[in-house]
């Protein structure tokens, strides 16, 4: 019944794509937003190992079936000459995200594989790079996702690239309801990831803290900061800062809400640093924080945005005359 270019091109029922998360969407997670009628992506950080990917493929075939479509998102950067990326192609996957950094020394490798290959963009400077590089789809991924992202926000980055290119697009950050979905396609997104919205599943991976501490988040209680990168000495450039749910830790390095660097140098803040004590471990998560207030299975989640969207983009309609 849905009917958007990444619904035929993946031929999946809604136009879903369960985020990338490093470190906290394994195969439990993508396949139960794959099992939904969607698309879950695996998140291969960059301490990812094709190791880890073989355990993942393992997992995800319980939860969805041998047969389940794949899909990878890996952290471009991070790269160097591709050995993750050749792990993931090995897997034969119907779609890999590219992001963070310029996808051009991957793409042609990914498109030989028969995946479909999307980036998320944080800028029009990064939609000119990554329409160079031979993309299929670009994602709009505004400032108030969770996790690494750009400085813009959602709304106004997607108005600026659907005008700016003749590429699908599909949006990412914020999107945690039926209204946001429909938000987002009305406005002439293809298809949204969701993140922040999953992270209360039973199907994440990850600290014991993390599933409450979002539970008890609301949408101010998040900051955009590098301190968690100092902090695991993860070199991530500059450009893209995380946004994470704030605690005593990211009140020690930051006044107000984090748009400037983090006080305290890499060693200072690394010293510091225990990722055991919930009160200053990272808890990656965007702005819809302030939504996830119940910890539902992640299946359930995509089934219920994708039907509030759809009975709020049947009633559209009636706004005009
Ligand atoms: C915990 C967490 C980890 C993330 N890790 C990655 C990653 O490894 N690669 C990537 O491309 N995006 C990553 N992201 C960004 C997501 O792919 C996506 O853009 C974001 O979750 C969408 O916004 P939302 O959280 O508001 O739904 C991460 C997001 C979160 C919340």
């Amino acid at each position: 019944m849905w009917n958007t270019w990444l619904t035929r091109t993946l031929n999946i029922d809604l136009p879903i794509l369960g985020a990338p998360m490093g470190g906290r969407a394994g195969g439990a997670l993508a396949g139960q937003v794959t099992a939904a009628g969607g698309l879950g992506m695996i998140g291969a950080a960059r301490y990812a190992t094709p190791e880890w990917i073989a355990e993942q493929l393992a997992v995800i075939r319980e939860a969805a079936g041998e047969d389940a479509p794949l899909a990878f998102g890996l952290q471009t950067w991070s790269l160097g000459e591709g050995e993750l990326l050749d792990a993931v192609l090995a897997a034969n996957p119907t779609l890999v995200s590219l992001s963070f950094g310029d996808p051009a020394p991957y793409v042609q490798r990914v498109k030989e594989s028969g995946a479909v290959v999307i980036s998320q963009i944080n800028s029009i400077e990064d939609l000119r790079e990554v329409e160079a590089a031979g993309v299929d789809a670009v994602v709009a991924q505004g400032a108030e996702a969770g996790g690494h992202t750009g400085r813009i926000a959602t709304l106004p980055l997607l108005q600026e690239i659907l005008r700016a290119t003749e590429l699908p697009v599909l949006a990412a950050g914020g999107i945690g309801s039926g209204a946001g979905l429909a938000a987002v396609l009305a406005a002439g997104a293809q298809g949204a990831l969701v993140g922040t919205a999953l992270l209360a599943s039973p199907e994440t991976v990850g600290p014991e803290y993390a599933v409450p501490a979002l539970l008890e988040a609301g949408s101010a209680d998040t900051v955009y900061t590098d301190v968690f990168d100092k902090a695991r000495h993860q070199p991530w450039p500059t450009r893209w800062f995380g946004r994470a749910l704030t605690n005593d830790f990211t009140s020690r390095w930051h006044d107000g809400d984090g748009a400037g660097p983090s006080s305290g140098d890499e060693e200072q803040v690394s010293a510091a640093y225990d990722g055991n004590d919930p009160a200053q471990g990272v808890v990656y998560a965007g702005q819809v924080a302030g939504l996830v207030d119940t910890a539902r299975p992640a299946r359930e989640v995509v089934a219920s945005i994708a039907s509030d969207a759809e009975a709020r983009l049947r009633a559209v309609a009636g706004v005009l005359d």
